[in-house]
């Protein structure tokens, strides 16, 4: 199959695509020629739709994606500077949740939109798994609070315990210290023999964190059952992913209790420059 087509007609022979892949598996013969593929560049193409989307004019097509199906960028829909700045600061990790359940369109949405964070050699690797059955998610907090209490017991001088035990102590007073009363936990997990699993589900995770403040829902990461899922066989089982897969990353989800009307201080940025 034909790895893409130039519509000779819009082509203006401008090597823009040329200069964009980022697989070098595109190239103009001579200074009025078309782009054509490099030799033995089929393969090598990863699919990332930069020729097509980077053409003004609309001329380049990859088999699998043509330029009338991505969205045209809409300046008038682009945030300030100023605006990108304030939402990014304004998102705060949710500690208390309504009961109310989100729709799965809702949750869809926010999924959908992590699927456009970056992946290594854009492979794209991240499953979801979203758990929103009661029984299970009150059975993944049990499974971690087992956890905690095992690594309570087994290393009772480490420094780390010290914050399990508080997680041990609050869920014994009768409160969720794991998932905070969240409705839904997402699971973001991948091939584990993927090199860039870890960070492309990680990457994913903070898009779809930032999608879910950008419409009005509460997120926190939940990194007790991470790494419980990582470090706890019960736990890893009760997960039921695919044997090949591993989690990388979880956060709970539903509607906030309550708003945060300001920001909070943050350290200043430590930096060396060179
Ligand atoms: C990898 C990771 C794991 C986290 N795990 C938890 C967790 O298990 N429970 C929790 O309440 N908050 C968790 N957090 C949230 C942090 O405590 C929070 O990001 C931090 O206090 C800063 O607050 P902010 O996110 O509102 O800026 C986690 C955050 C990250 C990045």
């Amino acid at each position: 199959m034909r790895l893409f087509t130039v519509d000779g007609s819009k082509c203006k022979g401008d090597g823009i695509c040329v200069v964009e892949c980022p697989m070098g598996v595109i190239e103009i013969k001579q200074s009025d020629a078309f782009p054509s593929v490099t030799e033995n560049g089929e393969g090598l193409c990863i699919n990332c739709g930069h020729c097509v989307t980077v053409c003004p004019h609309g001329a380049f097509s990859l088999t699998t994606m043509k330029p009338e199906d991505c969205t045209l960028v809409m300046e008038e829909k682009l945030p300030s500077a100023a605006q990108v700045e304030h939402f990014l600061k304004s998102r705060r990790s949710a500690r208390a949740y309504k009961e109310e359940r989100v729709a799965r369109d809702v949750l869809t949405k926010v999924i959908e939109i992590a699927a456009y964070s970056p992946s290594g050699h854009n492979d794209q690797p991240v499953h979801w798994t979203v758990i929103e059955s009661s029984e299970e998610l009150h059975r993944l907090r049990v499974l971690t609070i087992d956890w905690m209490r095992s690594i309570v017991e087994a290393m009772p001088d480490s420094e780390f315990t010290l914050t399990l035990e508080r997680f041990v102590e609050s869920w014994e007073l009768g409160r969720d210290s794991v998932l905070r009363g969240a409705p839904h936990l997402i699971i973001a997990h991948a091939n584990k023999s993927v090199i860039t699993s870890p960070v492309d589900c990680t990457i994913a995770l903070s898009y779809l964190e930032l999608a879910a403040h950008s419409m009005g829902l509460a997120a926190c990461w939940a990194g007790a059952i991470q790494t419980a899922a990582g470090l706890y066989p019960p736990m890893t089982e009760a997960l039921k992913l695919p044997s090949e897969h591993q989690s990388f990353g979880a956060m709970m989800i539903g509607y906030p209790k309550h708003r945060f009307p300001r920001i909070p201080l943050r350290n200043d940025p430590q930096v060396s420059w060179r």
